[in-house]
């Protein structure tokens, strides 16, 4: 169980804020929101909250059936307040091969926000990033690179909207900058919490821009992660379905970072949306190769788990 339960806490989480908690009761683990670390100003309704304990919730799905044992989950967001989901640890079973590499995967994880080197990440593995989404009832949708150019401009866009306002400053520079311990925030061993893209489209390639712009690979590979409905159940599951995306791509060796901006602005993330899918975005995901980018700290089991 504490394997299972560490392994929860590896996941990834806006501004690495950890905003999860747990309560073990026999084979029943409550997941709960821990909303002190409600980051009020870039996230007022709480779903890039429910995004990383879904993406927490993941993890402890994974880690349980790598231990040989049948797992349920029930989703509770929206039900008993500060309640995310109930986790019931099942009878044994056989552990099959997808299973032990996701779970393998989970400590390799990490947002890697260096520029990737030019070389493509193989369809078969976008592809099985896209089966992961699917499985997990979101809907990954890989951008053409003109698509690809309208989502980093509306990155740009939305994280000069959070720029410009000082409270959105201030909340970030609390995570980021001077995180509140050496075990929570985005710390000095992975800076740049948000990356500002450098890429250009071939219609714009001037060259001094261009070389003065340090950010991300000039064509990046960008997935656009969309939920059927945009209720906090649905975060937690498009949190799970985000996790499993970025395991698998783990697990085939490619690097992952997240460019969250615009789903974080209202109206440019409408505008993220707008492919007539019936879907809401939920995420913005790079996948690349680059060198392992550093680990980032975690609370210890014993800030995280509630007594009984
Ligand atoms: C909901 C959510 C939003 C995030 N937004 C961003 C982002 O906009 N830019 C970024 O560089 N990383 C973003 N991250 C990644 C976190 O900063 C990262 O997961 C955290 O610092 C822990 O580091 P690790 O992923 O390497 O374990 C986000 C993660 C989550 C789950």
């Amino acid at each position: 169980m504490i394997a299972s339960l560490r392994a929860a806490t590896a996941a990834p989480s806006i501004h690495n804020t950890q905003p999860w908690l747990f309560r073990v009761d026999g084979p029943r683990i409550e997941v709960l929101f821990d909303q002190r670390r409600h980051l009020t100003v870039i996230d007022p309704e709480r779903r890039a909250m429910h995004l990383s304990v879904g993406a927490a919730l993941l993890n402890l799905r994974v880690a349980i059936l790598d231990r040989g044992r049948a797992v349920g989950v029930e989703l509770l967001a929206g039900g008993e307040p500060g309640l995310a989901a109930r986790v019931t640890v099942g009878a044994s079973r056989p552990v099959d091969p997808a299973t032990r590499e996701l779970a393998g995967a989970i400590s390799r994880r990490r947002t890697g926000r260096r520029p990737f080197p030019p070389r493509p990440v193989p369809d078969s593995i976008l592809a099985e990033c896209v089966a992961a989404a699917l499985g997990e009832d979101a809907l990954l949708v890989m951008v053409d690179p003109t698509a690809a150019y309208d989502v980093l401009e509306l990155t740009r866009a939305a994280e000069r909207q959070q720029l410009a306002d000082p409270r959105c400053r201030a909340e970030l520079a609390a995570w980021a900058a001077t995180p509140p311990s050496p075990t929570d925030g985005v710390s000095a061993a992975a800076p740049a919490p948000r990356p500002e893209p450098a890429t250009r489209q071939p219609r714009d390639l001037e060259p001094a821009r261009a070389r003065r712009t340090a950010g991300i690979e000039r064509e990046p590979t960008i997935g656009v992660l969309y939920s059927r409905g945009d209720e906090p159940a649905d975060w937690l599951r498009a949190g799970q379905a985000l996790q499993h995306v970025l395991l698998t791509a783990t697990a085939r060796g490619v690097a992952t970072s997240l460019m969250m901006q615009a789903t974080e602005v209202p109206p440019l993330r409408a505008e993220l949306a707008a492919k007539g899918e019936p879907h809401w975005a939920q995420a913005v995901i790079r996948l690349g190769y680059g060198r392992p980018a550093p680990r980032t700290p975690r609370r210890p089991l014993s800030e995280v788990l509630l007594p009984r």
